[in-house]
């Protein structure tokens, strides 16, 4: 489903604590999904696949953020991160949720604030029931709307919702609720649905939320299953005609690195991944990844197909035995992505035609092999490969030799906090960095137009890099904390396609008159 981009904003300012709650229950269904929000499929890292739940606590979280950055993993797209079922919370007598200090000890805020300042966004967990999965933590059912409010104070831009302890609950508006309450809380955050394909979301939840799991977990914690995942992908890879920029099925986190898959399994699982437009949530230890786990979690020309703005979801389009020819994805530059996918018990010489993938066969075309990275042709009529043992060979086909990368977007930081040292008119200033690994050149990202009357952003440019500065004015402000959520769009890129909207936390302490 395609859906408008407007650069029409909110804008949240916020005195501590002050999130508004204005008609909450009020709200209308009737809004569709205008955020903005993972226009290309979400990509981070989420605890569960690897750890389960007992290792989660925050020195693993901020282990891991460090690790994402460290890894080179931040610097191809991978953002979102945060505990899972990682027991961080607990409902208190007045019904609110409140942080596990012993496992937490910085609050649920604070491990965001540290996410944030690396660029990186702030992912957490809950459930749609009474509680959690493993029951360790309580379900938002009931408190929806509280609980949305406290996720929003804790400044989560991610939130995966389960389907555990539901019994009884009508699915539909269960998870409409929870949307209907994140929108009223007033914070833009990306919602990831985990029904496990109960309720078969894909035909419903685009309006409610950016993703949804479309099949059972793909591992126990610790250990991968190789027929396991390809399973999954199979089952995935059906429900193609229901992604797209916004709204994604989602075959469950990867286990690219995890103990049980071999390098070309890992290399398999990845494009398959990236060729079904499928979030990339690693889920394996970034901490301890060997070389290979790196390169291939970090191939920008495999993530490029998968960030591909124009969103579309390949799929099978020839199957002999266990080979399999995965197509029928345009990529924006008129490009075209191929998968080969091998499950024989021996290697396998494939002859792709150009009319197995909906290409005229008169067509000369070259082929970028995003494996190894080279590129030849042109070849008319098709072209042949030889495949490896559960190996891939993963291709694009285009009419010209250039194989631009689609944008992918980093920021520096996602958080910017500035304290005036009175009360005295004063002009204060911190920048936020956007920076494009993508081939093309990005026009400048626009600003929201309303924002509160201490705070200016203005964009400048420079190669690949934008430069967002924040300009804040304390005249006439009292004492207090202040907050904005800002956002910035970029609708006219190279591609054609609105791109994600980028939104960040601005956060300006205004202390006492000397
Ligand atoms: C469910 C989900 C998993 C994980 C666990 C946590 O099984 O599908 O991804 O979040 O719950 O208990």
């Amino acid at each position: 489903m395609e859906r408008t981009m407007t650069i029409i904003v909110l804008v949240w300012l916020i005195a501590v604590c002050g999130f508004s709650t204005t008609s909450a229950e009020e709200s209308s269904k009737a809004y569709g999904l205008d955020d903005g929000l993972v226009r290309t499929p979400p990509m981070g890292w989420y605890p569960w696949n690897q750890f389960g739940q007992e290792p989660q606590n925050e020195q693993l979280i901020k282990e891991i953020a460090d690790a994402l950055v460290k890894s080179g993993m931040h610097d191809v797209g991978y953002t979102f991160v945060g505990p899972d079922e990682g027991i961080c919370f607990s409902r208190d007598s007045n019904n609110e949720l409140v942080t596990n200090q012993k496992r937490y000890p910085s609050g649920l805020r604070g491990i965001g604030d540290y996410i944030h300042k690396k660029g990186l966004k702030y992912a957490l967990y809950t459930d749609a029931g009474t509680l959690t999965c493993s029951n360790a933590m309580p379900g938002t059912k009931g408190y929806e709307f509280e609980d949305m409010k406290q996720f929003a104070k804790w400044r989560c831009d991610y939130v995966k919702i389960d389907w555990c302890n539901t019994d009884g609950q009508d699915i539909i508006k269960t998870y409409t609720k929870l949307h209907d309450a994140q929108h009223a809380a007033g914070r833009p955050i990306v919602h990831s649905l985990c029904s496990w394909g109960v309720g078969e979301p894909w035909k419903w939840a685009a309006s409610v939320g950016h993703l949804w799991r479309t099949t059972g977990d793909i591992c126990g914690p610790g250990k991968a299953e190789w027929e396991d995942a390809v399973t999954i992908a199979f089952e995935n890879e059906k429900l193609y005609k229901w992604a797209g920029p916004g709204h994604w099925n989602d075959p469950d986190m990867l286990v690219v690195g995890m103990d049980g898959l071999s390098e070309s399994q890992n290399r398999s699982l990845f494009s398959l991944w990236c060729m079904m437009a499928s979030p990339l949530i690693a889920g394996n230890d970034l901490r301890n990844m060997s070389a290979s786990t790196i390169q291939i979690l970090t191939n920008i020309e495999a993530i490029g197909v998968n960030q591909d703005p124009l969103g579309i979801q390949g799929h099978i389009v020839r199957s002999d035995g266990n080979v399999s020819i995965w197509a029928g994805k345009p990529l924006y530059d008129g490009s075209q992505a191929v998968l080969v996918f091998n499950q024989q018990s021996s290697p396998a010489d494939v002859r792709i035609e150009w009319s197995d993938i909906g290409i005229d066969k008169k067509d000369a075309l070259y082929v970028r092999n995003l494996w190894t990275h080279k590129t030849s042709g042109p070849h008319t009529d098709g072209i042949s490969v030889s495949v490896g043992v559960n190996d891939v060979a993963m291709l694009r086909v285009s009419k010209t030799n250039k194989f631009p990368i689609a944008p992918i977007i980093v920021a520096d930081s996602y958080f910017v906090s500035l304290r005036a040292s009175d009360t005295t008119d004063q002009s204060l200033s911190a920048t936020i960095t956007i920076s494009n690994k993508g081939s093309d050149d990005l026009p400048l990202w626009k600003v929201q137009k309303e924002l509160p009357s201490w705070l200016t952003v203005t964009v400048s440019k420079n190669g690949n890099k934008q430069t967002l500065t924040n300009t804040i004015s304390t005249s006439g402000l009292k004492k207090g904390l202040y907050h904005a959520i800002v956002r910035a769009d970029n609708t006219e890129p190279v591609s054609g396609k609105p791109m994600s909207a980028v939104y960040y936390d601005v956060d300006l302490e205004v202390p006492e008159t000397k």
